[in-house]
């Protein structure tokens, strides 16, 4: 069924820099279907385009041609206000580095997405608030990033990103920067996240451990799939 498909791409590529010296194929011909509630590993080498990959499919790029489907919405045909909106509700992102904001505290790093919404203050920090406590922060929600480990920085990005429940989790190496029982306490969250709430994730990763966690891992090289991680080549 179609609708069951909630991230398509059709003959993606992506040029950086066209038509100078620094002229960069970073895709070359992406054709991936992703089916809703899948989580998936996306893994190759270092400049292989996984970032560019998800940059694309959360729109925060464009292609330079190729279609991209988001809940069979192509996402070239929203205006840039639109394709905001689209993002904040649908796509949540979460990165290696955290990217919080130091300062901010853990509730106020939290509830920025929803401020941009209607919801009152009071009622975001509430949701908030409730996201960091199932994260096991409950204690923490008034402390700075620097006051607070790596994990945890990654669960308040992680609680940031799942505050709109987003349809779509994008994880940019989210465990990269933390050690191996931190990264499996993270895997084991977005397990437990994809199916309890069936929300799709895609995870680029350097590890085959971290990607073990996934149903399928889709590998690239050189801009290209090489394997789609279920039966096809
Ligand atoms: N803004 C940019 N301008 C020019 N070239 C870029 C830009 N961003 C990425 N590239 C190039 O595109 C290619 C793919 O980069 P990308 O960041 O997608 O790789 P990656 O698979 O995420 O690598 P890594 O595992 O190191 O994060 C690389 O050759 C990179 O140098
Ligand atoms: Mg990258």
């Amino acid at each position: 069924m179609i609708d069951d498909i909630i991230v398509k791409t059709e003959n993606l590529h992506k040029i950086y820099a066209q038509d100078t010296p620094m002229e960069v194929h970073a895709l070359n011909g992406i054709d991936i279907e992703i089916k809703r509630g899948e989580m998936v590993g996306i893994m190759g080498p270092s400049g292989c385009g996984k970032t560019t990959l998800l940059n694309l499919l959360g729109g925060i790029d464009q292609p330079t041609s190729g279609k991209i489907y988001i809940e069979n919405q192509d996402i070239s045909l929203l205006t840039d206000i639109d394709m905001t909106n689209f993002r904040l509700r649908n796509i949540g992102y979460i990165f290696q580095l955290f990217n919080l904001f130091e300062f901010l505290s853990a509730l106020e790093n939290t509830v920025l997405p929803l401020l941009l919404t209607e919801t009152t203050r009071l009622e975001a920090e509430e949701e908030a608030k409730m996201m960091l406590r199932q994260m096991g922060l409950g204690d923490k929600i008034y402390h700075l990033p620097n006051e607070l480990s790596g994990g945890e920085q990654q669960r308040v990005a992680v609680s940031r990103a799942l505050l709109m429940s987003p349809a779509i989790i994008l994880g940019d190496e989210p465990t990269g920067d933390l050690d191996q029982d931190t990264s499996t306490e993270i895997m084991n969250l977005f397990v437990s996240i994809n199916e309890n709430y069936k929300q799709t994730f895609l995870v680029v990763t350097h590890s085959e451990y971290i990607a073990s966690f996934c149903h399928r891992i889709i590998r690239i090289v050189d801009g290209e799939i090489v394997d789609y991680g279920d039966g096809r080549k």
